[in-house]
């Protein structure tokens, strides 16, 4: 739903039982609903509003996710072990842009804290306003596993839905497996861009490309 704010958010928190089957159109709540009988810990998918991502709460919230993800080996962009002071600088360009208004955020919370983020970034070209580029998809290594990911995933969905887009594209690291989380929500790996990620000297990874038609 689009709350008094203009903010999107799902109304379904995961691991919410007595609403199954009631809720399937609100994105991020069906699959959630799926996995409700595994969720431990309640979570809630909130489209934060640009101006929204200046809080410096939310940042450092974003901040230790990250640093823990990377930390538990998750392929975001870092290897382990993580330096928050390298993350810092790449999640502030991240939220910066969606200060501005040109990405948007997605983020999990649980119990108000942010537990999982991802961006869905604009392209600069007229040409490709109908498709946008998933990034930064990560959710609290205690939460992975729980559904969690798939919530976050669907919300995604639903703010590019809202955006009216055509399509979703986004990489990942080859090697991780990764991607078959990707294809149960309707992803296709359409390349691989060989040795794309060095994470050490003579440790080249391929780089997976995938497509999902929204
Ligand atoms: C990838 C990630 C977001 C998935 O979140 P999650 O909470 O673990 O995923 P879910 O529990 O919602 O799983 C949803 C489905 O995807 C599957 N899945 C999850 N991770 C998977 C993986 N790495 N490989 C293959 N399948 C996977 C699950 O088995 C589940 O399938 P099912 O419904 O048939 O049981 C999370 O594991 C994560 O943050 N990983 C570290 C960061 C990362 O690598 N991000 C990707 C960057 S491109």
């Amino acid at each position: 739903m689009v709350d008094s704010t203009g903010a999107w958010r799902s109304v379904v928190p995961s691991g919410f039982v007595p609403l199954l089957g009631v809720v399937e159109t609100v994105a991020g709540g069906s699959y959630a609903l799926r996995r409700a009988e595994n969720m431990q810990q309640m979570t809630v998918f909130e489209h934060v509003r640009h101006a929204d991502a200046a809080c410096t709460e939310l940042r450092q919230q974003l901040l230790d996710t990250w640093v823990a993800v990377t930390d538990a080996g998750g392929a975001v962009g870092f290897v382990p072990p993580a330096d928050p002071a390298e993350i810092a600088p790449a999640l502030d360009a991240a939220l910066a842009r969606v200060i501005d208004g040109r990405d948007e955020l997605g983020v999990l919370r649980r119990d108000g804290a942010a537990v999982g983020m991802g961006f869905v970034a604009a392209h600069t070209s007229a040409l490709r306003r109908h498709w946008r580029t998933v990034l930064r998809v990560m959710v609290d290594p205690e939460l992975q596993g729980s559904g969690a990911g798939g919530q976050l995933l669907e919300g995604l969905h639903g703010i590019a839905r809202s955006l009216g887009l055509e399509q979703l594209h986004l990489t990942v690291r080859g090697g991780t497996g990764v991607e078959g989380f990707y294809e149960r929500f309707g992803y296709t790996v359409i390349g691989r861009h060989p040795g794309a990620v060095r994470v050490a000297p003579g440790d080249d990874r391929d780089e997976l490309i995938l497509v999902k038609r929204l």
